[in-house]
């Protein structure tokens, strides 16, 4: 039986336990030029100090145009390599093993950033029409990618995850309600993520982690298992299992697991996905699976791990509320729990405003 202790290897690299922070953007932190910023590094290092094993830097747009607002942390130039060394200095003293979520919204982009691009002419959120990307518009996208994973390995993380999840552009590729095209990225819709892949693996080596965040049912269980086989057989070493456009529908749970609707999605995908074959290995392997959601208490956490449903799990609003959240799971130390209140998902001004956090510094 495994334990939440336990330390796990990913392509190579140690993470000394089982539990890591899933990717969270804090909505005004950065600055309109996509710096990182001190208030970030103070938030991470905060996280770093309280017992997780692995921390994925939060959505990170891979081009100016890619971003949720102005105040969008980016890596689309290298002016921003530097800031993201100082996180790396600090995980690597604090023994975290540090992964950057890179992204680009695609077709859910903000307007304010010009006509929102994406696979296929589609509605976009002020209800005009998307642009459908022309075969250079994806090969150049492709690139800024890859340019952005470059730019990581340089400011020291261990390896990066693509947001392939949550309706963004990477997710849109893989849906058939946003991938209307006919042409080869619409006959294989893996395509898209694919060849970003086979691109930073050629480009950063073999040792970095490259990882997906992807959804587990993309319109069903078994197209979303097809799509993260085609990932790993391209180099994907990781993979975090989280919800797509279509995923909301379907139930997997039985109603008296003590885990939510997401979290059966990562749940399921760890016991269907089994072993495929990834460049350079001769024999078929099981890759790490990650599941999230409403793991908000340690008893949850460790359920999970001590019953084989996953390989790691992914903290998100348990963490933001108290960084102290993994050692209360790893140790039993007191901590404070998430209200559930949804704050933090709001934006700017009550994305601050965290119950928890207030209470704890009170
Ligand atoms: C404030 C906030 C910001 C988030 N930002 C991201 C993000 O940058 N990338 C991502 O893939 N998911 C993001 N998510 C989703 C979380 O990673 C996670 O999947 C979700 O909150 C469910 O986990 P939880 O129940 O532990 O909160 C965010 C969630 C919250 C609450």
């Amino acid at each position: 039986m495994a334990r939440v202790n336990d330390p796990i290897i990913i392509n190579g690299i140690r993470i000394k336990n089982r539990l890591t922070m899933a990717p969270t953007v804090k909505f005004d932190y950065a600055g309109e030029d996509g710096q990182l910023t001190l208030r970030h590094l103070v938030h991470y290092l905060e996280r770093e100090e309280g017992g997780i094993g692995l921390i994925c830097v939060e959505a990170t747009a891979v081009t100016p145009e890619g971003r949720f607002a102005k105040n969008h942390l980016g890596l689309w130039e290298n002016a921003q390599i530097e800031g993201h060394k100082r996180i790396n200095e600090t995980c690597h003293m604090n023994d975290v093993v540090a992964l950057i979520q890179l992204n680009h919204t695609g077709i859910t982009g903000n307007p304010i950033f010009g006509t929102p691009m994406g696979p296929s002419s589609i509605p976009t959120r002020d209800g005009k029409m998307s642009k459908e990307m022309s075969i250079d518009e994806i090969h150049a996208m492709q690139e800024s990618f890859i340019s952005a994973a470059v730019r990581a390995k340089e400011a020291g993380y261990a390896g990066i995850q693509l947001h392939g999840c949550h309706g963004y552009l990477i997710n849109q590729f893989i849906s058939p309600k946003t991938n209307l095209r006919t042409d080869e990225y619409g006959e294989n819709k893996a395509l898209f993520g694919k060849e970003i892949i086979q691109g930073i693996r050629e480009k950063c080596g073999k040792d970095f982690i490259i990882s997906v965040r992807t959804p587990g049912a993309e319109p069903d269980v078994e197209h979303a298992v097809d799509v993260a086989k085609e990932y790993v057989e391209a180099g994907c070493d990781y993979l975090q299992i989280s919800h797509g456009i279509d995923s909301f529908s379907i139930k997997l749970k039985d109603e008296n697991e003590p885990y939510s609707d997401l979290c059966a999605l990562g749940v399921n995908f760890h016991k269907v996905f089994g072993a495929c074959k990834k460049p350079g290995t001769e024999e078929p392997v099981r890759i790490p699976i990650s599941c999230v959601g409403g793991l908000l208490t340690p008893e949850r956490v460790q359920y999970i791990i001590e019953n084989d449903m996953a390989d790691t799990v992914d903290l998100a609003r348990g963490i933001l509320a108290d960084p102290q959240f993994p050692n209360a799971i790893l140790n039993g130390t007191p901590f404070t729990k998430c209200y559930e209140c949804q704050r933090c998902q709001y934006g700017p001004g009550t994305a601050h405003n965290c119950p928890a956090e207030i209470k704890r510094k009170k």
